[in-house]
């Protein structure tokens, strides 16, 4: 490559999970760092990173058309640099070198601190791929965080060692690992500062965090939360994705006793049968699953349940599938997430006899999504009567109209004087599937 003149704006365009667009963000602050600011709407971008996901469907083959897009035409001069992050750079660094030239920077996940590093000697014309994964590492030297916004993420924990068979997370994000409890602290602070009034702690398997408190004694995510609900002008706080197996009952208590712990709780099941859910390695069963969640439904009655499904695993019988909608039938989801199996290479079940058919898969995510989304209506339609507070987040499509969410996540609107960032109590009187409608009642910051 030949060497460029340093990039004045970027884009950071990320696609998956919400500890993606955290990672997108951190990558913003890293490059802002440098002087270089973010593209304007609409206007094309001197630095482009790509920040992947692998988890579902032919997500490195978007990642080269993405690629084509942005450089079709182009001389190298007139064309933006561009730098892959993400999964699909962890997974497939060596591979996307070779395929694509028009890269300058591969970075996987754990990585991506050295970014800058990297942008240096990109404008030099080497191009660079750093895919190591010294795990905590990167934390340390991530730019303070400055961003002004009423809500934001705090990664606590990442990778993932369960190793489902279906999964490609162990292999991209690596081994779980905790961030320390002050580090954690220390940066919810800030957070505050910056704006934040409520949190959401990440990780892949987020309850599998574990720390040291400032006292010495091992602590939980339950732990952690009490004492995030300590700091001043922290109002909110949520955690996702948990795993049913890293329970422990110091979170499930939490529930009941933390009142800035929002009554929601995202936890996974992927099916409702015992065989598919052994093949899948998930080690726990419908049965477990269910009790848990009696116990979450024990000490806060009202808490909104989300889930995540995947149907057609190999080998998944009609009858099997039936046990999946029969879970769904039993929990009544307020939310909850259903996709089509998608063979990740290199996973065990990617080389399973029985690969079901796409028809199949159609045939019975369509089903699923039609009891999923009877009862996500149906738990907003319960809610209509109820007053709840809102946390403005942004401004509605049509003017004076504001988006922000209830305490269970839903999608709240309303039609009044408002600001970003603004917590207002408002009647509930209309429920849509996606959203409901507002009218505020009362300022609760006023
Ligand atoms: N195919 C389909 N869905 C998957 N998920 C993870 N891996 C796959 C796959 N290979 C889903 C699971 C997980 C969510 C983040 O993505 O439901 O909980
Ligand atoms: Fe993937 Fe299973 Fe780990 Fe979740 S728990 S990230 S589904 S391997």
């Amino acid at each position: 490559m030949k060497p460029t003149t340093p990039p004045k704006t970027y884009r950071v365009k990320s696609f998956g999970c919400q500890m993606n667009v955290y990672d997108g963000e951190r990558m913003g602050e890293l490059l802002a760092e440098k002087g270089i600011t973010p593209a304007p709407e609409g206007e094309d971008a001197d630095l482009v990173v790509l920040n992947t996901c692998h988890i579902r469907e032919k997500a490195a083959e978007k990642i080269y058309s993405d690629i084509g897009r942005l450089t079709k035409g182009k001389t190298q001069e007139k064309a933006p640099m561009i730098a892959v992050a993400g999964c699909v750079a962890q997974a497939e660094g060596e591979e996307i070198m070779t395929r694509a030239p028009a890269v300058s920077m591969v970075v996987g996940p754990q990585a991506y601190h050295r970014l800058p590093e990297m942008l240096d000697r990109a404008v030099k014309g080497e191009r660079a791929t750093d895919t190591d994964m010294p795990a905590i590492a990167k934390f340390d030297s991530l730019p303070k965080r400055k961003r002004r916004s009423p809500t934001a993420f705090l990664t606590v924990q990442e990778g993932c060692d369960k190793f489902c068979t279906y999964c490609v997370v162990p292999y991209t994000r690596g081994a779980e690992i905790s961030r320390p409890y002050s580090d954690l602290l220390d940066e919810a602070r800030k957070l505050i500062e910056a704006g934040a009034r409520e949190i959401t702690l990440l990780g892949q398997n987020v309850n599998a965090w574990r720390g040291e408190d400032d006292k010495g004694r091992v602590a939980g995510l339950g732990q952690l939360i009490h004492a995030l609900a300590k700091l001043d002008g922290l109002e909110r706080i949520r955690y996702t994705t948990s795993h049913p197996n890293d329970m422990d009952d110091a979170l499930i208590a939490a529930h009941g006793e933390v009142e800035q712990l929002m009554p929601y709780l995202h936890l996974p099941v992927q099916s409702g049968n015992d065989r598919v859910l052994k093949a899948m390695n998930r080690s726990h069963n419908a049965e477990s699953y269910l009790k848990l969640l009696e116990r979450f439904r024990d000490v806060r009655p009202d808490i909104a349940l989300s889930g995540d499904f995947i149907v057609g695993f190999p080998g998944e019988t009609e009858a099997e599938f039936e046990d999946t909608l029969s879970i769904v039938d039993e929990v009544r989801y307020a939310q909850a997430y259903s996709f089509k199996y998608s063979p990740r290479p290199g996973t065990p079940a990617a080389s399973m006899d029985n690969q079901i058919a796409k028809e199949v898969m159609d045939e019975r995510l369509q089903r699923l999504q039609e009891r999923i989304n009877r009862d996500q209506l149906a738990f907003n339609a319960a809610s209509v009567g109820k007053s709840c507070k809102v946390l403005v987040e942004r401004k509605g499509k049509h003017e004076g109209q504001w988006l922000g969410k209830s305490p269970w996540l839903q999608s709240v609107w309303f039609n009044d004087e408002a600001a970003i960032g603004d917590m207002v109590e408002c009647d509930l009187v209309e429920a849509g599937g996606n959203s409901l409608m507002g009218v505020v009642k009362s300022r609760a910051d006023a």
